[in-house]
């Protein structure tokens, strides 16, 4: 049986880069589907041929689909574990300033759910139709939430819309996609980990205790992979602390 082949979108930086480098580490193959080339190939060389690297805007769904396409056949017609984790966070407060504006005066569009929710909700569609042709017929979907999708976040709304959106999408495909598709489905909502997307104004305003470790997250991600869970069900694992009073 040839070695467990995972997709990870954003698998370039951060959560997505540290699980794509820890699952080399336990022998599977694993495809990095990101928007930034230059990292993406960069970490191809780096990591040698067990990984693959793919450039794709997961808002593209013409993107989506090649990026499936090539992690399909990449990995010999198996396609194990799809990690929806590419995401972003651009704190808008939804205060509007002058940079807010276009040249009419008139609101520029709210675009970051597009990234963090339309995108999964595509992903996961398209992963279904290749899990029908795995190997064994089936897999493994986990989506990367945020514990601003399990508590409002007034700092950042779109955000932890978006991210609570997730969570649901998780529990409502979750019975289905098992029972027709036999594919599990689970959502992670870590709380703040130091990444790109977690800025310096975060760490300076959250006492250390309050960021989740790394390892906590993978270890997540680990007893998913190894023992999977209730279909639906939210894996809380990660949060250690919740930061949103
Ligand atoms: P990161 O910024 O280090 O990594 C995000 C990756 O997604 C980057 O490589 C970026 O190029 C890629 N990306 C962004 N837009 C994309 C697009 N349109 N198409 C393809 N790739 C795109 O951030 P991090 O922290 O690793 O974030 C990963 C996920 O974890 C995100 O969904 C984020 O919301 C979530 N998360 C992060 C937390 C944190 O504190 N770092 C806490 C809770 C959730």
């Amino acid at each position: 049986m040839s070695n467990p082949v995972a997709l990870i979108t954003g698998g370039a930086s951060g959560i997505g880069l540290a699980l794509t480098k820890h699952l080399l580490d336990q022998g599977w193959k694993v495809v990095i589907a990101d928007i930034n080339e230059e990292a993406g190939k960069a970490l191809e060389k780096e990591l040698g041929s067990s990984s693959s690297f793919v450039r794709a805007d997961v808002t593209i769904y013409s993107d989506q689909i090649a990026m499936f396409k090539h992690a399909f056949s990449w990995g010999e017609n198996r396609l194990d574990f799809f990690a929806a984790n590419a995401g972003v966070d651009d704190r808008q407060d939804m205060h509007m300033s002058a940079e807010d504006l276009d040249e009419n005066g008139d609101p520029k569009p709210l675009n970051l759910t597009t990234v963090d929710l339309t995108a999964v909700i595509q992903g996961c569609w398209i992963y279904k139709h290749y899990a029908r042709k795995n190997i064994k017929r089936g897999g493994k979907i986990v989506i990367t939430s945020s514990v601003a999708g399990l508590y409002a976040s007034p700092i950042n709304p779109q955000y932890s819309t978006a991210k609570a959106a997730c969570v649901h999408l998780a529990r409502c495909i979750g019975p289905p996609f098992l029972k027709n598709e036999n594919i599990i489905v689970n959502v992670i909502c870590p709380a703040f980990i130091m990444t790109a997307l977690c800025p310096p104004k975060i760490r300076e305003l959250f006492p250390k205790d309050q960021i989740t470790p790394m390892e906590t997250c993978l270890n997540a991600y680990d007893k998913f992979l190894q023992h999977g869970t209730l279909t639906g069900q939210v894996a809380e694992l990660s949060i250690e602390k919740v930061i949103f009073h």
